[in-house]
């Protein structure tokens, strides 16, 4: 940390199911979206609110309910620029083998439906939560909260 001009952002967990987490994320935000999409990924420690993440707000859906508003977490967001999904689309991502409505397409790309299930279960373990922003052709922002370790941070 010394000499950095970086924070350090830091929770407990399983590092090998975070990092599952994270990967799961990164590969959709790949694979469900055209060649040339821009992918964002965005690390911090917020307070939970509509703004940053943790509670219900409109073309939010969580795998799990809501946080309390103001709640200090860790945040690891996978953003793309991609189609997004529609509402009622959106509402059963996190729903083990759901997939998109072009899934059973020839040339479709592949998957078995499960990634984002265990993601949310894995967040849900660590008392956290998975949650997408959305929009039909807006994108899709896939959040993960985590609560903050006591004592990190300034
Ligand atoms: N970034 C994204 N943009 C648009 N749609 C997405 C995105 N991420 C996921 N989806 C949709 O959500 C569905 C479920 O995702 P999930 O990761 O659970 O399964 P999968 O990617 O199809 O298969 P796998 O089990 O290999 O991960 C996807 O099939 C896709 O339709
Ligand atoms: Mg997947």
């Amino acid at each position: 940390r010394d000499g950095s001009a970086l924070d350090v952002v830091e929770a407990l967990g399983d590092a090998h199911q975070l990092s599952q987490v994270i990967g799961n994320l990164l590969a959709n935000a790949c694979v469900h979206t055209p060649p040339g999409a821009r992918v964002e990924v965005r690390v911090g420690a917020v307070r939970t609110g509509p703004d940053t993440g943790g509670t219900d707000r409109p073309g939010r859906c969580g795998a799990t309910a809501a946080l309390p508003a103001g709640v200090e977490v860790c945040v690891v967001e996978v953003a793309d620029d991609g189609p997004g999904l529609a509402a009622d689309a959106a509402q059963q991502v996190f729903e083990r083998f759901y997939r998109g409505p072009s899934a059973d397409r020839e040339g479709a790309e592949p998957g078995s439906g499960l990634g984002l299930s265990i993601a949310a279960t894995i967040a849900g373990a660590h008392g956290g939560r998975l949650e997408l922003d959305t929009r039909p052709g807006d994108g899709a922002t896939f959040r993960l909260l985590l609560p903050r370790s006591v004592g990190a941070g300034p």
